[in-house]
């Protein structure tokens, strides 16, 4: 028997470019997941630009370092998944009923920044992109769905990418204030739940993805960080403001590992490896950087420039609550000749013997998730949500329009009575639990259709092929249900 508190938050998660499309439509500006190009399992996804000599090149989306002067854009002969995804901004009214269907209380997604400030840097708003996101409220609001918005989901303007560098310099702060004012006034009362940036500490392993950096420069990615660590506190307190109702919250990667053996040298090595899941949660949990984080930059030779005015901000503008996104596992090794064969969404590692994993090499560890929840309960003492977690697969559409997804169904049931368990036995706060991709979507580390997470099957195909006919899967049939006992009957 399964106990969850009486308006548990059982409910969906999604990113704008991921689901949305209409990635022009309205005078949306251009992000910098738009020049993100469609990969899959075998193949990475590059980031398209222009050099100063006019050459079209495309490096991959990870890790690169773009020549001085590149302008970033989209160009012929690229296939970007974003400029459609799932066409949500076309199907948000069949989408959110789909959704209420399956009894959600919550709906997590983010606003596209760009649809708001095209160039990032505008001082008034785009209209029809604020309006957009009112007829989406209004939609949720007539299912009596909660929303969950993040302000920034892998979705940096590209204008402030080609004008000033994006996240490297201290001006992205104002133009993201203005963006968190302008949002904050118009939703006042129509959203409580906020999240700033998603998977703020993924800055160091995508620093494209996470703050529109093209490069690997350790000093510059710490900087943006603290760019965005000071943007993060300053839209708490501009929320508050605005509305001292308003729930504000960050969002953490959070990576469990063990250690490969019992040997000290990878016990310790383990703890270092959390340490890149914390620093960020640290500083928007207790307003401070962690110890261990100023050392490493001084240890590196990097100056964070963390002046007296950031620190009163940081200080002044912590989280309400904490959410992270939960996948999989894997063992950490202090052994050089131990190879890293095990991958994760940031965080790869070493293989775990009593662990499976998924086709994209995800290692599925239930247990894992209770182990996060406690470590982040503990450490914070804070109200938790899992807004990200779920089973990346290739579904079969049967001809018939059914799919059949037991496989998802098992991981999420496994990963339910683990989270009941830390809110039972462990005296966890836990609010709320969104699945990943709740509806399928492009997947944001492969950038195609075929690692589907919802349950829901949008009919897009990675060869072009596909009307985006909604399909419901087990798995669709079974949420409900779950959602209906408040998590008690898992099946
Ligand atoms: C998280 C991101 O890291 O992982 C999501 O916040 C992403 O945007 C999710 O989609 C799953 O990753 P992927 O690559 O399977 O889509």
């Amino acid at each position: 028997m399964n106990k969850f508190p009486e308006n548990f938050f059982w409910g969906g998660a999604t990113a704008a470019n991921q689901l949305e499309g209409g990635w022009d439509a309205n005078g949306k500006g251009v992000s910098t997941a738009d020049c993100c190009t469609q990969g899959s399992l075998n193949q990475p996804r590059l980031v398209t630009f222009k050099t100063k000599e006019g050459e079209i090149r495309a490096e991959e989306m990870f890790h690169f370092d773009a020549p001085e002067g590149a302008e970033f854009g989209c160009f012929d002969n690229y296939v970007y998944p974003t400029h459609r995804a799932v066409d949500f901004f076309t199907h948000y009214k069949e989408d959110i009923a789909l959704f209420a269907e399956m009894g959600f209380k919550m709906f997590r997604f983010s606003i596209n920044w760009t649809r708001i400030f095209p160039l990032g840097d505008e001082i008034l708003p785009n209209e029809k992109g604020l309006q957009f996101y009112d007829d989406v409220l209004d939609e949720l609001a007539k299912y009596n769905i909660e929303p969950l918005v993040t302000l920034s989901h892998f979705e940096t303007p590209v204008g402030l990418v080609n004008k000033w560098g994006a996240w490297k310099d201290q001006r992205t702060i104002e133009c993201f204030e203005r963006y968190v004012a302008t949002v904050g006034e118009r939703y006042k009362g129509k959203i409580n739940y906020w999240l700033t940036f998603n998977e703020l500490n993924g800055i160091e392993s995508g620093p494209w993805g996470a703050a529109g950096l093209p490069m690997t420069d350790k000093q510059i990615i710490a900087n943006a960080a603290k760019n965005q660590l000071v943007a993060s506190a300053k839209a708490v307190q501009l929320l508050h403001e605005i509305d001292p109702d308003n729930k504000i919250g960050n969002m953490t990667a959070f990576g469990v590992g063990y250690p490969n053996t019992s040997n000290p040298k990878d016990v310790f090595k383990t703890w270092q490896k959390y340490n890149e899941s914390y620093w960020c949660g640290d500083v928007q949990v207790r307003g401070y950087y962690p110890s261990f984080k100023l050392k490493e930059y001084k240890r590196e030779g990097i100056d964070l420039f963390l002046t007296n005015e950031e620190q009163e901000t940081l200080k002044n503008g912590t989280v309400d609550f904490i959410t992270f996104s939960y996948y999989m596992t894997n063992n950490v090794s202090s052994d050089p000749q131990v190879i890293e064969d095990s991958a994760g969404n940031f965080m790869g590692g070493v293989k775990n013997p009593y662990l499976k994993a998924s086709e994209w090499g995800w290692q599925i560890d239930p247990i894992g998730l209770r182990i996060a929840l406690n470590y982040m309960y503990d450490r914070y003492q804070l109200p938790i949500m899992v807004v990200e977690n779920g089973l990346g697969a290739r579904d079969k559409l049967e001809d018939n329009g059914t799919c059949h997804d037991s496989y998802r169904i098992d991981y999420l049931k496994e990963h339910i009575c683990e989270m009941s368990k830390a809110i039972e036995e462990d005296g966890v706060e836990l609010l709320g639990y969104t699945a990943w991709g709740c509806i399928d979507i492009v997947s944001a580390s492969t950038g195609e259709m075929d690692k589907r997470y919802g349950f829901i099957y949008v009919n897009y195909q990675d060869n072009g092929l596909g009307k985006g006919e909604r399909y419901r899967k087990d798995s669709f049939n079974w949420y409900k249900k779950v959602i209906e006992t408040n998590g008690e009957v898992l099946g």
